[in-house]
């Protein structure tokens, strides 16, 4: 690819960015008239829904340089993977594939290999690549995403070697780039990148950096857009979204966003993710309960159910204020479903501290949980305290899924035969369609293809513990 670097790139961004995607286009389609061939890409995306809206934005600006979607990861041109280190297993699966990856470019040493995301901002794991995985073209970070134009055409100009771009500390928000999205009416939207929390056993406030808020206006501009684009249903994303807004310049509170983000026409749908149980205000239960737009479904991160443990940590609340939230939420929302976080095996967990969790897991009566055996991260205070062995902790994982297992199935069989409003979303394995009810619950059903993107109504026929079966209620 020949790229006209002549050109002198603007200092401002996004004009900076845009102007790169102008170069590579150009060079891609010249590239295109010479051998008839389009370049593809493969993008692979681990961990949370911050890294999913990451991707789309990779994606919207790889087809914006002329770029399209590979049919499998063999046949890429550009291979990326998105990394998570939010638990050591993630990591492990990153080296996995880089060994197999390394086999498809000694049959085509034209392949691009790039990683980014939160393992990248690692030092250890930018050593360890740096040292033993030299295919690896491109590395760059969670704070400069904005830039990846920049960096592939970096990249393209280079004679070969490993282009690196990690910053240790984020720099300006930068809006107005291209973004493509996996579904055409549902769209995640970022209101606040980072964490200030340090759970003491949490890597992302080292890999994310220092919580920051995007502006309301920027927000409502993109979800006005988004709803012009015929998205029906947005969901709010940031790690800890109740304390949304602190250092703005004109500070709002996460519930008075919502009530703004309700009122865009077109949106039927609103939820968000995550909430920090110490920061859920009451404004925000109240909010929650009179715009009808405010889907009932709470996902509330426990942690644990000792309040012992959840001071190790340090989660700023105690079993007694969780319950509080949770009846408030109840009390107010009577239809809400509530999901939650549960770490098995932190330092120090005993019997008795387990069995708290299994006592709020009860009193609570989750919809739904991730659970997680505790990972070290290297870095993080609770990775130096005295470690619970895995014969111990497993025993316990296992009985919380047995646990939850219950509490589903009782909350399910109460939802049986009731009428449920769904967003059909995709087809599912089974050749049947799915979707998500008003309380985020997944039911299959049967129906025509042409009903994806719609709300309708369906009946819940039967629980599969994380999904139900149902039948789309027939009209007069
Ligand atoms: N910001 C969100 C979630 C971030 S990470 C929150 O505060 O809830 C998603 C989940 O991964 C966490 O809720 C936690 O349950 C789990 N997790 C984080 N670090 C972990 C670790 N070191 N070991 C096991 N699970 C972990
Ligand atoms: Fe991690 Fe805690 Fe921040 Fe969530 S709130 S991202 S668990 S530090
Ligand atoms: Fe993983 Fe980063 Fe999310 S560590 S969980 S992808 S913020």
């Amino acid at each position: 690819m020949i790229l006209d670097m002549t050109r002198p790139a603007p200092l401002q961004e996004p004009e900076r960015q845009h102007h790169f995607i102008r170069l590579l286009k150009e060079a891609l389609e010249a590239e295109k008239l010479a051998t008839g061939r389009q370049r593809t890409y493969s993008i692979t995306t681990m961990g949370c829904q911050m890294n999913a809206r990451d991707s789309e934005k990779l994606c919207g600006i790889l087809e914006a340089i002329g770029y399209k979607p590979a049919e499998s990861e063999k046949q890429a041109d550009l291979v990326i993977y998105n990394t998570c280190c939010v638990r050591e297993n993630a990591e492990q699966k990153v080296y996995g594939k880089l060994g197999y990856l390394k086999g498809f470019k000694k049959q085509n040493p034209d392949l691009k290999i790039a990683l980014c995301g939160c393992m990248m901002q690692e030092d250890a794991v930018l050593e360890k690549l740096k040292k033993s995985y030299r295919e690896v073209d491109l590395i760059f970070g969670t704070h400069n995403i904005y830039k990846f134009p920049e960096l592939l055409a970096t990249m393209e100009e280079s004679q070969g070697g490993m282009i690196i771009d990690i910053w240790k500390e984020h720099g300006e928000i930068v809006e107005d780039l291209p973004s493509i999205r996996k579904f055409g009416f549902k769209a995640s939207v970022n209101i606040m990148f980072g964490c200030d929390n340090f759970c003491t056993y949490c890597i992302v406030p080292y890999v994310r950096g220092r919580e920051r808020s995007r502006k309301p206006e920027d927000i409502l501009k993109e979800i006005c857009e988004l709803a012009r684009d015929g998205v029906k249903e947005i969901q709010l994303l940031g790690q800890n979204v109740n304390s949304y807004g602190k250092g703005l310049e004109d500070p709002i509170t996460f519930a008075q966003l919502l009530k703004e983000v309700c009122r865009v026409e077109g949106i039927e749908r609103v939820r968000f993710m995550t909430s920090h149980p110490k920061d859920l205000s009451d404004e925000l239960i109240r909010v929650m309960a009179e715009e009808p737009k405010l889907m009932p479904h709470f996902h509330l991160p426990l942690q644990s159910g000792s309040s012992r443990l959840l001071k190790a940590m340090n989660r700023h609340y105690d079993q007694e204020r969780y319950m509080d939230r949770v009846h408030k939420l109840k009390e107010a929302i009577p239809d809400i479903s509530l999901t939650t976080d549960i770490i098995v095996g932190f330092p120090g967990e005993t019997d008795e501290d387990f069995e708290e969790t299994v006592k709020v897991v009860r009193e609570a009566g989750f919809d739904s949980a991730f659970t997680f055996i505790y990972s070290p991260r290297i870095g993080t205070p609770a990775a130096v305290m005295e470690q619970v062995p895995e014969s111990e902790s497993k025993p316990h994982f296992d009985r919380l899924l047995k646990v939850l297992e219950e509490v589903i199935d009782q909350n399910n069989e109460k939802k049986i035969g009731q009428v449920h409003k769904v967003l059909v979303e995709d087809e599912s394995k089974n050749g049947m369609l799915t979707g998500r009810t008003e309380q985020n619950q997944l039911v299959h059903f049967e129906a025509p293809k042409s009903m994806i993107g719609h709300i309708v109504d369906v009946v819940l026929d039967e629980s599969k513990t994380y999904y139900f079966i149902g039948h789309l209620l027939e009209r007069e």
